[in-house]
């Protein structure tokens, strides 16, 4: 197809987690920690777990069906679905189950990697497909079930973490462009700040080779490390951003920070000198879901009609890698 020259608009959005929900008192009989600890170092009080039965491909097809409908565009439409995760059902990817579960005959799908910057980072690329005139209908996904890879005996870690997946669709549009800025970064340098690494067993084959069998297991963190990156790359990457936007933070409406702690938003919306009733954040409810966090935080705004057609939003991934980036979009 020839759509050479088009700008891109987010047109739809939707989400998905899981029923089982995991209380801080639930975590306070697990581990030595308490409601009031996690509350007053994270904002966070609720995770969802996925069940034995439920699969991240489920709960992305549950996720994209919902986007693909407030688009108004059925799955048939879509030209390309990138999953964002780092916890897929399968090592060779997930994202042609979900192609398969919602019916995208005509997609071509593939999964990226880029932990919690997963989602900011599929929707630049989406973006390049968009505006080289390659395709016009690109599905987004951000899912994670990070509960299946937490020690959860390591209360450093075990409390922050819930499960869910998020989606957007992204449209070529001829009237204009409403991704008005992006920056991607990655610095690994830090790279052991945050891991979930592979662990192996060692396997003789035959004289001399060596194979290893292994799994990955489990999420280690330097919290402290990662608090203090966050705070700092955040928001000169959004500075960044609204700089070649041409935009100042009077010009920013929403906040759509990962959520990885509340205090980190909190932190990043003051340096910013950007209100805190501007940050879009369902922390409480869900965790830090990883890929999932800013599409989850997306769509509950947008359905609770916090967020407007036209709005400006100032979007900023960051985690593993170290990874982060910021988008700077106008809703709708
Ligand atoms: O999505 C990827 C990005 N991830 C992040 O952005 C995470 C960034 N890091 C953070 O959000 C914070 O560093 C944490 C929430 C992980 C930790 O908060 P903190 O204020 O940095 O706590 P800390 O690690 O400095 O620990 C303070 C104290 C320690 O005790 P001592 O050494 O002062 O006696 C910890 O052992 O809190 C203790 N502690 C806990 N206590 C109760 C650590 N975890 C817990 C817990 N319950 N769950």
């Amino acid at each position: 197809m020839n759509n050479m020259g088009a700008g891109i608009a987010i047109t739809g959005c939707g989400s998905a987690a899981p029923e089982a929900i995991l209380t801080n008192y639930h975590l306070a009989q697990m581990v030595e920690t308490s409601d009031e600890w996690i509350k007053t170092r994270t904002g966070m009080s609720n995770r969802h777990i996925a069940s034995p039965t439920e699969s991240l491909s489920q709960l992305s097809a549950v996720a994209a069906k919902n986007a693909i409908a407030m688009a108004g565009i059925s799955a048939t439409d879509i030209d390309l679905i990138i999953l964002a995760t780092s916890t897929p059902d399968d090592m060779f990817g997930s994202a042609c189950k979900v192609q398969g579960l919602i019916g995208a005959t005509n997609a071509v799908a593939f999964d990226l990697t880029a932990a919690c910057s997963g989602f900011l980072f599929a929707l630049i690329n989406a973006t390049q497909f968009i505006r080289n005139g390659v395709y016009r209908n690109v599905l987004i996904i951000g899912a994670d079930v990070l509960s299946r890879w937490v020690d959860w005996s390591d209360r450093a870690s075990c409390v922050l973490f819930g499960d869910g997946a998020g989606a957007a669709v992204c449209q070529g549009i001829s009237d204009g462009d409403r991704l008005l800025s992006y920056g991607m970064y990655s610095n690994g340098s830090q790279n052991d700040s945050l891991n979930l690494n592979y662990q192996s067993d060692c396997q003789a084959l035959v004289d001399g080779i060596i194979a290893q069998q292994g799994t990955y297991h489990p999420i280690t963190m330097n919290g402290k490390e990662v608090y203090r990156f966050a705070v700092a790359r955040v928001p000169e990457a959004i500075e960044k951003a609204m700089f070649h936007a041409n935009l100042t933070a009077n010009d920013i409406d929403w906040l759509l920070l990962h959520q990885a702690n509340q205090r980190i938003m909190d932190a990043v919306a003051k340096r910013l000198k950007i209100p805190s009733e501007k940050i879009l954040s369902n922390i409480a409810e869900y965790g830090n879901t990883s890929a999932a966090s800013i599409p989850l935080a997306l769509d509950a705004a947008v359905r609770e009609g916090k967020v407007k057609p036209g709005d400006t939003i100032a979007a900023s991934g960051f985690g593993a890698g170290l990874t982060w980036g910021a988008a700077i979009f106008q809703w709708g």
